[in-house]
């Protein structure tokens, strides 16, 4: 513990609930003395406990893996579990991520969107015969290089935050975002997935894929695992843009 004088911390949390749409959305604002090591969990856990029972958030693993806690904090899409008050201002605006389904206060659905993502892109090893798998086979050995480059794509934790930051998203309901182009990235990477850039092109050659991305970079900017997605991107363009002349 430090000797110093705790700080007040004014935490205003965009309210509403769709459930019951005849009560508008509101702005509350709680006061809390900061807590040596408070993260915004631990101060949404005391802002229920002390003032309302009734207050959405979400979280899981409390440790910037399960992606259920991002929520614009101060404007900016990002993780309340990994964010401490230590490093914001004592005046804090907390709303939910836009363009995901709203459950209630900062509560969102993202699951429904990523599914619906993982669906369209077909985000699953596709082998030569997807019916004539056989279990019992061994998997070719994979140079640790590439499976590292893959790894590296698979940190995604589908939080949404790509998303939330992305201009394009903002204005075009279809686009994958930088979280469903980071997947074709890595799909593209294995090996194993014997899909070719012809059938990458079918998914995401047009403006609600590849071709949206304007590079305002709001997708890196957001990523609260710092994935490298505009190299990633721009990787991709190039490769789409040959297959769109040969098309
Ligand atoms: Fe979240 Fe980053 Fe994955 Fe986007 S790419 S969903 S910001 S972890
Ligand atoms: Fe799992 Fe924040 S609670 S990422």
């Amino acid at each position: 513990m430090t000797n110093e004088t705790p700080r007040l911390l004014k935490i205003s949390i965009l309210r509403y609930n769709p459930q019951i749409p005849e009560v508008k959305p509101s702005v509350e604002t709680y006061e809390l003395e900061e807590g040596d090591g408070m993260t915004l969990f631990i101060a949404l856990n005391e802002i229920r406990e002390r003032f309302d029972p009734s207050l959405k958030f979400d979280f899981v693993c409390r440790a910037g893996i399960c992606g259920s806690c991002s929520m614009l904090i101060n404007g900016k899409p990002t993780l309340a579990c990994r964010t401490l008050t230590a490093n914001l201002d004592e005046e804090i605006n907390l709303a939910p991520l836009p363009l995901f389904e709203l459950i209630g206060d900062l509560s969102i659905h993202t699951g429904n969107w990523m599914r619906g993502l993982n669906e369209r892109l077909e985000a699953w090893i596709h082998e030569e015969d997807q019916k004539e798998v056989d279990f019992d086979r061994l998997e070719e050995k994979m140079e640790p290089a590439l499976a590292e480059e893959i790894y590296e794509t698979d940190r995604c934790i589908e939080c949404g935050c790509c998303v939330a930051g992305c201009g394009t998203a903002l204005m075009r309901n279809d686009f994958v975002g930088a979280v469903g182009l980071n997947k074709i990235a890595r799909f593209r990477l294995d090996p194993r997935d014997k899909r070719d850039d012809s059938d990458y092109y079918d998914i995401i050659g047009d403006e609600d894929g590849i071709f949206g991305c304007m590079s305002l970079m709001g997708c890196e900017d957001s990523c609260p695992k710092e994935l490298p997605l505009q190299s990633k991107l721009a990787y991709l363009r190039r490769k789409m843009v040959v297959m769109k002349d040969e098309k």
